[in-house]
């Protein structure tokens, strides 16, 4: 029997790739609007965006023009000199963020190394102006900031951390939400307090406004930094530009990637002046990050989502979709808790096995979406989702847990 294409590159893979990923047997060849489309044809609704990057789904035109005109111009040139996208984006992103200075990378991983990298140069300027402060990070429980080293030492799960150990040292991780917990653990020893306003890998936990004013404070009472992650829930996703701004709170450094530049690889730190002061030239570089076709397309997709009034857009259909799960946790009692904002959402299941055989289900019907924290459905679709996306996901969640509770009746 002769083997499909995907069956050829099954094997191709399985034979060359270091074996990282166990993908699903799936072969994406296209993808438009809020659809991914295989190598037969078929459409799959898709409420993952690629782990929350395409924000603008599939073969948006304002994505398309902005890589067609800028790889016709310039795509690479390199941080040795000058282009024009540069400026132009660390304008746009400052005035959305209420942050003074930009800092570009190729993912998210590597801003968040930055900002690491910028808290420990923050208190060693401080300490050479006479300040006590250690060299301390407080991240918290239920972390995520990525895959390098820097970034896997100040994520919580300890099974991304333990085969490489050891890991970056100073590292204390704090209990969520706990705000005794916090206080007990900072003092001047600590640099930076870490957190994402609200948690992605960790199970889509908001943090609390208690928490949250109390990070700040103890942060501005010595000087340590508070280090806001909005990479996953960042650029519009949640409803503002950045999920910290639901709280009223100004960190002193936050990090974007995933959707800004529309699915070219883009990473930002972004902070105030006062945080600048701990860079010099050299200190910190990279050779492709803020290359001029990813700056391009990142202002493409911020002009669209401005234009296309998106983070209203994702509020009331993300209001919508959250309140469509409520309905169906009345209706099925292994929802124990559905969370999120705008169109960052989760839904606690009452078992891994059955998060886990719901994301297979969803996939047979062709929605893509996927599981975190073993319990968590987790919808992290494109900003451009409507409501009748919703009611197609909501009849097939329906369905599924119906067909489970007749399963579990007959058990
Ligand atoms: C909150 C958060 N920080 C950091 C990262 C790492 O980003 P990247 O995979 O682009 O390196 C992720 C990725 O999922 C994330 O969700």
């Amino acid at each position: 029997m002769e083997l499909t294409k995907l069956d050829q590159i099954r094997a191709a893979e399985a034979r060359l790739l270091l074996p990282t990923y166990d993908r699903n047997p799936i072969l994406f060849v296209g993808g438009e609007n809020v659809y991914l489309i295989d190598e037969k044809g078929d459409r799959y609704l898709d409420l993952l965006s690629g782990i929350g990057v395409n924000a603008l789904g599939y073969s948006h035109p304002a994505i398309l023009e902005a890589i067609a005109k800028q790889s016709r111009k310039l795509i690479h040139t390199s941080n040795l000199f000058y282009h024009e996208g540069q400026a132009e984006l660390a304008q746009r992103l400052t005035e959305r963020t209420g942050m003074d200075r930009a800092f570009f990378s190729n993912s998210g991983t590597e801003a968040w190394e930055g900002a690491l990298k910028l808290a420990r140069a923050h208190a060693g300027l401080l300490r050479s102006e006479g300040k006590q402060i250690g060299t301390k990070l407080l991240a918290l429980d239920h972390s995520f900031h990525g895959r390098t080293f820097g970034s896997m030492s100040t994520t919580s799960k300890a099974k991304y951390r333990e085969p490489f150990a050891p890991g970056v040292p100073g590292v204390e991780f704090v209990r969520f939400n706990d705000v005794a917990d916090l206080r007990a653990k900072f003092s001047n020893e600590v640099c930076a307090i870490l957190v994402e306003a609200i948690q992605g890998e960790g199970g889509i936990r908001p943090l609390s406004q208690e928490f949250f004013n109390e990070a700040r404070a103890l942060a501005s009472s010595t000087g340590a930094l508070l280090i806001v992650d909005e990479i996953q829930s960042g650029m519009g996703r949640t409803g503002k530009w950045c999920a910290y701004q639901h709280y009223g709170i100004q960190p002193d450094v936050t990090t974007l990637a995933k959707p800004l530049a529309g699915g070219i690889p883009m990473g930002a730190i972004l902070c105030t002046e006062e945080v600048s002061r701990s860079f010099h030239a050299g200190m910190h570089g990279t050779t492709f990050g803020g290359g001029p076709l990813a700056c391009a397309v990142a202002c493409a997709v911020i002009d669209t989502i401005e234009k296309d009034h998106l983070r209203d857009h994702t509020t009331d259909v993300g209001n919508y979709f959250l309140a469509q799960l409520r309905v169906l946790a009345l209706r099925h009692s292994v929802i124990i808790d559905v969370r999120g904002q705008g169109l960052m959402i989760g839904a606690e299941l009452d078992s891994a096995d059955l998060a886990k055989l719901t994301v297979a289900e969803m996939l047979k019907r062709h929605i893509v979406m996927n599981c975190t924290s073993d319990t968590v459905l987790r919808f992290l679709p494109p900003f451009i989702l409507q409501r009748a996306h919703v009611d197609t996901t909501i009849q097939a969640l329906d369905e599924i847990f119906t067909e489970h509770a007749a399963t579990r009746a007959t058990a």
